[in-house]
């Protein structure tokens, strides 16, 4: 049972809720307002998903609390139960028990010495990328930055034997799957994606596809060779205690985790920062400065990232406006005190990453896009507690660096040559999905000249 904190918090009841749905409709409607108002209520704010009772944690220090305890609060609720039916027990939904034995095979794929070698595919992916933009040409950055996060991830898994076709098809199927996992995440009874409707039948079509191109891929994998990419790491995983491998299904199963974890995350991270820095040319001139003072016009390699902390602190204030994992849950296995509030066995619990990032109590002017209050001295003013974009505990994001490099690399690459200008008056409405996108973003790309550095 997890250790109940002296001062008991106030609890609330979310305002609005309707018989039956509850705040099913605020959820659907405009959930990032609905959460971004809890806070005022309480630490604690009760809301009701149709008819099941969860509670919002609203304060940073019990949302530690939830994330480092995870054997009381497990990975479950309705958000991670429905993403376990569709993708199985990967390493983001599996439960306690069932991740302990995952984690310790998989972490050694995301040690950072494994860092640099993953940044060489993603510079390979990058430049050629980069080299098909057109000047003047206005297109939809966000959809090309889901589809640069969805290559490097496939091809960081499985560098050594991917051909094209299968990259364009995990490519093609990871918008449509994603965008069904998180319909039905919200759903209140589940029974509209029981019908046969044109989405219902894309999103199964997808989520075979999927399945079956990466069955393909893993069979045709040959263990016992270190190919340098994830997928070695993974066949080859043993547990040093117990001498086990991860079964072909586990394998299977912490693919699709991997791509679904890893790239419309990142994919977001870098619409936002690209959309923030148009808005707030100050911003985009001085990250310029940094990326010309080291790279001077070439793109950047793993061991430039260090010496452009601004470009850094950029992504981690787009991170905390606008996280990509907005909200979470956990169910509890059993009896626990969370803010002196009792609860019983399988009580869910929710947080938001959104809802705190864009809390006043904890970031100062929080509407503001401000960088700078990453630099050390000023972030020392924010809790720990509050700066949460990756998570916290035992399930905090195992591709955190990957994630950082990847959007570190891209950041700097496309800065390095390149002005992305959006088009006059757009602004970009979060759209909260699986992960929180910034929809459709329509900008013109203006090659930097040289005499501009
Ligand atoms: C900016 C990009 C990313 C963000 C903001 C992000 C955020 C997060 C967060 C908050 C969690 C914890 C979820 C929870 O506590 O319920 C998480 C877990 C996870 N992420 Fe990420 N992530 C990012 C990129 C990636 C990448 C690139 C990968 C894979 C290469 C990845 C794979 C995973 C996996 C497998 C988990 C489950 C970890 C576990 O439970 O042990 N993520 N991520």
């Amino acid at each position: 049972m997890s250790a109940a904190p002296a001062v008991r918090r106030p609890v609330a009841a979310a305002p609005g809720a309707l018989p039956l749905l509850g705040h099913a409709l605020p959820l659907r409607r405009s959930p990032l307002a609905f959460l971004a108002a809890l806070p005022a209520c309480g630490d604690l704010v009760e809301v009701r998903l149709g008819p099941r009772r969860a509670h919002l944690v609203c304060d940073p220090d019990l949302v530690q609390q939830v994330l480092r305890d995870s054997r009381t609060y497990d990975k479950g609720g309705p958000l991670f139960d429905k993403v376990r039916l569709l993708t199985g027990d990967g390493l983001a939904t599996s439960d306690w028990e069932v991740h302990r034995r995952q984690r310790r095979l998989m972490q050694p794929a995301f040690q950072v010495s494994r860092m640099a070698g993953y940044a060489e595919v993603m510079n390979e992916e990058i430049a050629a990328v980069l080299a098909g933009w057109t000047p003047g040409r206005t297109f939809d950055v966000n959809a090309a930055m889901q589809a640069m996060t969805a290559r490097i991830i496939v091809r960081t898994l499985f560098a050594a034997q991917i051909d094209e076709r299968a990259v364009t098809e995990i490519q093609q199927c990871l918008p449509v799957f994603t965008r069904g996992v998180y319909r039905r995440m919200v759903a209140p009874f589940g029974l509209m994606e029981r019908l046969p409707t044109p989405a219902n039948r894309r999103f199964d079509q997808a989520l075979a596809r999927l399945h079956s191109v990466i069955e393909r891929t893993i069979t045709a994998y040959r263990a016992d060779a270190d190919h340098g990419d994830l997928m070695s790491t993974l066949v080859n995983a043993t547990d040093s205690g117990t001498g086990e491998r991860l079964t072909p299904d586990e394998i299977h199963e912490q693919v699709v985790s991997l791509l679904l974890g890893g790239t419309e995350t990142t994919g977001n991270v870098l619409s936002w920062s690209f959309h923030l820095l148009d808005e707030n040319p100050q911003a985009r001139e001085r990250l310029f400065a940094e990326v010309d003072e080291v790279l001077d016009g070439r793109l950047p390699v793993f061991t430039d990232l260090s010496r452009m902390p601004y470009a850094r602190r950029v992504l981690t204030e787009s991170l905390r406006l606008y996280p990509s994992t907005w909200l979470l849950s956990r169910s509890t296995t059993a009896p626990a005190t969370l803010g002196g509030l009792e609860l019983p066995a399988g009580s869910i619990v929710l947080f938001s990453f959104y809802a705190i990032g864009r809390d006043a109590r904890h970031f100062t002017d929080p509407e503001r896009f401000d960088p700078d209050r990453w630099l050390p001295e000023r972030a020392a003013g924010v809790p720990r507690s509050a700066q949460l974009s990756f998570g916290a505990g035992s399930r905090k994001c195992i591709g955190d660096q990957f994630a950082l490099v990847e959007a570190l690399l891209l950041l700097t690459a496309v800065s390095s040559r390149w002005r992305l200008r959006g088009a006059p008056g757009f602004r970009a409405v979060p759209e909260p999905k699986a992960s929180l996108s910034t929809g459709p973003l329509p900008m013109t790309g203006e090659p930097r000249s040289p005499g501009e550095r």
